[in-house]
């Protein structure tokens, strides 16, 4: 039997990525899922282990920056929707150099837009934008983001994708692109690159290294487990109305110092140590450049319009996010060995 879509996945090595295909390729049989990647540093097909022979998935290696990888990618599936995440994903290193975002998160975008306006006379087409909270720039102690926040970029990565965000609304406008987008808060799970700060934590604090906080620690973020980001992604995608962005967060805000302090309890437990030991990792290092304070999602339209909520609370969540790093050793070693020891030399050596 023929597909009944045939969607394109950009970014569906990486981390929110493999999350998205594991749950479509299980849940649709009658969809192909075409994942798209460059497999930079953060794409790594052995996220995909487990769905990677199934009759409904396919990988195809690629560059969204190149026009001519999109073109043929949607010439040779017939691609019938798209589901965009690949991106330059971290901030700090957006802020060592920032035009590989501009690449792949501007031009990328407008790439993809192009090649499905083009393709897409007839017919019903969705091309889902996945976006970040961070295009609303920076909240005070008060408030929350809603979807009629200003767009207010402070990093080179928001800045990139709040761009890509106006260009995705653009081709809505100008040319009647079917487009659906959500801008969703901090993300956390399995499979995540120990760039970022809850699996970098979850490494040093096994290894015994220094657990490097920004500035105060004092700044706020809202964690989503990235399970139920892809649950939201997927009733958006379905339900969600064209032309139309809906925020998605878990309303569970944590200064970074608290979160890190809870992790350490949690893993002195797991890992049979006195309790307080692994606090005592905790260093003060010099803060990130124009760092915002906080983030906070108003998720109230995702929720009343499309009854999705999350579905486990953050300790459950986290709970099984450092259960999965502690029983997948060879997935650490895998994505620490090379580039990474260079990176985080750079980073965090004389900080
Ligand atoms: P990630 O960095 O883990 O993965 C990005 C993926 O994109 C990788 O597989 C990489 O190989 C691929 N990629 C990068 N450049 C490419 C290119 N030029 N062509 C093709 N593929 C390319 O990112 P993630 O955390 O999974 O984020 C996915 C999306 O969700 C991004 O658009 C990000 O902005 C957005 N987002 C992330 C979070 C979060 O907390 N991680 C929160 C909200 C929104
Ligand atoms: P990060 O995971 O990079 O996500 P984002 O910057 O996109 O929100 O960082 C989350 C928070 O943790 C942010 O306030 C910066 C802080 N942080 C540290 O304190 N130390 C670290 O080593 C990292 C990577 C982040």
């Amino acid at each position: 039997m023929p597909f009944s879509k045939r969607i394109l996945v950009t970014g569906g090595a990486g981390f929110i990525g493999s999350h998205l295909v594991r749950l479509f390729v299980n849940k649709y049989p009658n969809y192909q899922i075409i994942n798209f990647d460059k497999l930079t540093y953060a794409g790594n097909l052995e996220n995909l282990k487990d769905v990677d022979s199934a009759p409904n998935y396919v990988f195809v290696k690629g560059d969204i920056v190149s026009i001519n990888d999109v073109q043929e990618v949607f010439e040779n599936f017939a691609i019938s929707d798209v589901i965009h995440l690949a991106a330059e994903s971290h901030v700090d290193r957006s802020i060592e150099g920032p035009m590989d975002f501009v690449m792949t998160n501007v031009v990328g975008t407008v790439n993809l837009l192009q090649a499905a306006k083009e393709s897409w006379k007839e017919g019903e087409h969705v091309f889902h934008h996945v976006s970040t909270d961070e295009v609303y720039g920076s909240l005070g102690d008060e408030g929350f983001f809603t979807e009629e926040t200003p767009f207010d970029p402070r990093s080179p990565y928001s800045a990139s994708k709040a761009s890509s965000d106006h260009f995705v609304s653009a081709f809505f406008h100008t040319y009647g692109l079917p487009i659906k987008m959500s801008n969703c808060s901090n993300n956390y799970g399995s499979h995540h690159f120990p760039e970022k700060l809850i699996p970098l934590m979850i490494l040093n604090i096994q290894n015994n290294k220094p657990l490097p906080v920004y500035g105060k620690g004092e700044n706020i973020r809202d964690w989503l487990w990235v399970e139920d980001h892809v649950k939201a992604i997927d009733t958006i995608f379905h339900n969600g109305t064209v032309g139309e962005s809906y925020n998605v967060g878990g309303l569970n805000e944590w200064t970074n110092i608290d979160l890190v302090r809870f992790l350490c309890r949690m893993m002195d437990e797991k890992l049979n140590r006195e309790k307080g030991e692994s606090e005592k990792l905790i260093t003060y290092v010099s803060d990130r450049k124009g760092h915002d304070m906080r983030y906070a999602i108003d998720a109230s339209k995702l929720e009343n319009e499309l009854g999705w909520k999350p579905s486990i609370t953050f300790e459950e969540g986290l709970e099984k996010t450092v259960d999965w790093y502690l029983n997948n050793q060879e997935w650490i070693e895998k994505v620490t060995s090379g580039d990474y020891q260079s990176y985080y030399k750079e980073m965090y050596a004389n900080r």
